[in-house]
């Protein structure tokens, strides 16, 4: 596959294996500079395994990932320039929000004498300035999440992975939260790897969706496209059924009519 100007990540014939049972099978894509690009796909299916393996906390059973046009395959999570942000916000409970994002900083020659300046200009652009001097159980799960974001953000990593971030959250935080994510990507312009089992958030956020199955993928495209050309029976289940769905009860929820023709 020849990298095309704009790719940032290219990732080839990837493959893994748990105790000889291959479980991502032979997958291709490419994620381009600056895209917001999701992977959805049910439970089990290999996203967290994908996501492991592209920030290197897992070495593959195969393939090669190149970042800018260099192989990265071996190379050490610290020397890959990526951040990740998980479910549980992993913070430390025993600092306070500027204690968790001055942390990383710490330990960055480069920015160690700015860490405090930094961090406190990334807060600010959370929006969690009044709460800087508090420790995380203070906080909601939205704000905690908003911490971790931060403390990723602060390390201005060029690639930012998300491990279903929003999933121990409720519906209104969830909205709140993937406004702000949307306009953390605007303004920083860094390229953000999504993963969710959500198809409203992945329609919602992404630049482009990549639809997994069994360690597979079926389609990676606009969302406009996957709407307009499912590319098979599986993506138009999972993701156009699944979408009906949630609008109709929405529209239920509402007070209106059941709608199943909704023009997606
Ligand atoms: N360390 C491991 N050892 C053995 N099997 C594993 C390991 N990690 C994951 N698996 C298996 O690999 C498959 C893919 O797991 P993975 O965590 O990548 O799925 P996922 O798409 O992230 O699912 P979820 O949405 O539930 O997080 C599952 O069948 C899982 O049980
Ligand atoms: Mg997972």
């Amino acid at each position: 596959m020849a990298a095309v100007i704009g790719d940032k990540l290219e990732v080839i014939d990837l493959t893994h294996s748990f105790n000889r049972q291959e479980i991502v099978h032979h997958v291709n894509f490419t994620v381009r500079d600056g895209e917001f690009l999701s992977i959805l796909g049910p439970s089990g299916c290999g996203k967290t395994t994908i996501l492991r393996i592209l920030i290197g906390l897992l070495s593959p059973s195969g393939g090669t990932i190149r970042k800018d046009g260099v192989d990265i395959t071996a190379a050490k999570p610290s020397a890959r320039n990526m951040g990740i942000v998980f479910q549980n916000y992993a913070l430390f409970q025993n600092m306070t929000v500027l204690g968790n994002v001055e942390y990383a900083l710490q330990f960055n020659a480069g920015l160690k004498s700015r860490a405090r300046s930094i961090a406190e200009n990334i807060i600010e652009q959370v929006g969690l300035t009044e709460h800087v001097n508090k420790k995380p159980y203070k906080l909601s799960g939205g704000q905690q999440q908003r911490v971790a974001i931060a403390r990723t953000l602060a390390l201005n990593p060029e690639i930012i992975l998300f491990d279903e971030p929003m999933s121990a959250l409720d519906a209104a935080t969830r909205l709140s939260l993937r406004d702000e994510i949307k306009k953390i990507q605007r303004n920083f312009k860094s390229t953000m790897i999504y993963i969710t089992h959500d198809q409203e958030e992945a329609f919602a956020l992404s630049d482009r969706i990549m639809v997994m199955n069994a360690g597979n993928i079926e389609q990676l495209d606009t969302p406009e496209n996957i709407i307009q050309h499912p590319a098979n029976r599986y993506v138009d289940e999972f993701v156009i059924q699944n979408l009906r769905l949630k609008i109709d009860s929405l529209i239920k929820y509402m007070g209106g009519k059941g709608v199943h023709e909704v023009n997606l």
